[in-house]
């Protein structure tokens, strides 16, 4: 059996070492296109692979007709809509993601972002603390536990909004949970958002949601951006001078909330939140593994197509 890796933005040479490892002593051959530049590269590796794991690689219908061997991509990461999934099903190929593995790097970030925030952008001026804040966690899943997590250590008071979490596994951790996201949003001084983009929280976070949140809000976004109704954001910080945005995900308008809400607003060039090298090595060891356990024992965990 052939694993490939493929990756355009390659992964640590720690956590190609790490997958070697799993590859190899499951007995399957390990092989390695890094830092391809062209397509064609991607069409003549795939060929006779077994496996492919990729990180942002597109994995289209062409990609799928020329893997005639193919069984399984891992994406090693949490999004996968750099892959064709209608395209894998009618190919019979598996699709997994590697859920969890860069959760931590995501909360992390979220605090970095926060007091950069309550500290007023390191401008000079007296800011204020987390300690004691009231923060709601929107959606529970695999960040946002982790992000209860960090937040305890910074004594905040927990909320979290999630409808298809059960409730008592969000208030074992300590954590209240709410009926709605009004409610989320009415109680919080802080929200964090960790809901991925579906056709229900697509533009979902809007001015008459936004707009319950108490004096000297923050809403700090490192969920995707599209949840965002930006134009109602835009007007509800107009109205609200009161109202930090602070997100991992660059707005389509970056340039317009830059320049009206100097002081209050800030994206990172580049999305960061999974950017660490732990994620890095975490995710492509559990890439490695799941190849390993689907190609040995047919395990589909983690599955994404249907
Ligand atoms: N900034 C980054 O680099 C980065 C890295 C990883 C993940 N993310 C993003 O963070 C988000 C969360 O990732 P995750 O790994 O925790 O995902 P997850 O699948 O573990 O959790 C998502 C949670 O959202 C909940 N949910 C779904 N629809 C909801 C709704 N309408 N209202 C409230 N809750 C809802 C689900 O029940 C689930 O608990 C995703 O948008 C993901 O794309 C960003």
């Amino acid at each position: 059996m052939k694993v490939l890796v493929a990756t355009e933005k390659p992964f640590a040479k720690i956590a190609v070492d790490g997958i070697k490892k799993e590859i190899e002593g499951a007995g399957f051959e390990l092989v390695l296109l890094e830092k391809y530049t062209d397509k064609v590269q991607l069409l003549g590796a795939v060929k006779d692979a077994n496996a492919i794991i990729i990180r942002s690689d597109i994995i289209d219908a062409e990609v799928l007709d020329a893997a005639k061997e193919l069984k399984i991509v891992v994406r090693a990461g949490a999004g996968y809509d750099n892959v064709d999934l209608n395209a894998a099903t009618a190919h019979g190929v598996c699709v997994m993601n590697t859920p969890g593995q860069n959760s931590n790097a995501v909360a992390e970030l979220v605090f970095g972002l926060l007091v950069y925030a309550v500290r007023n952008f390191y401008n000079g001026t007296s800011g204020t603390e987390l300690m004691g804040k009231k923060l709601g966690i929107h959606a529970y899943g695999n960040v946002g536990r982790n992000v209860a997590r960090v937040a305890k250590g910074f004594g905040m008071e927990l909320y979290a909004y999630d409808p298809f979490c059960p409730k008592d596994v969000i208030e074992k951790d300590g954590v209240k949970a709410v009926d709605s996201a009004e409610e989320l949003y009415k109680t919080c001084n802080i929200v964090s958002l960790h809901i991925p983009a579906t056709a229900e929280t697509k533009n979902s976070i809007n001015h008459n949601l936004l707009a319950n949140m108490p004096k000297g809000a923050i809403l700090v976004n490192t969920a995707r951006k599209e949840v965002i109704n930006e134009d109602e954001l835009i007007q509800l910080m107009e109205e609200r001078p009161d109202f930090k945005y602070i997100t991992d995900i660059m707005p389509a308008a970056n340039a317009k909330f830059a320049e009206l809400f100097a002081g209050r607003y800030f994206s990172t060039p580049k999305k960061m939140g999974a950017q660490t090298a732990e994620a890095n090595i975490n995710a492509g060891i559990a890439a490695a593994k799941q190849i390993v356990g689907f190609l040995k024992e047919g395990c589909e965990k983690f599955r994404v197509n249907k």
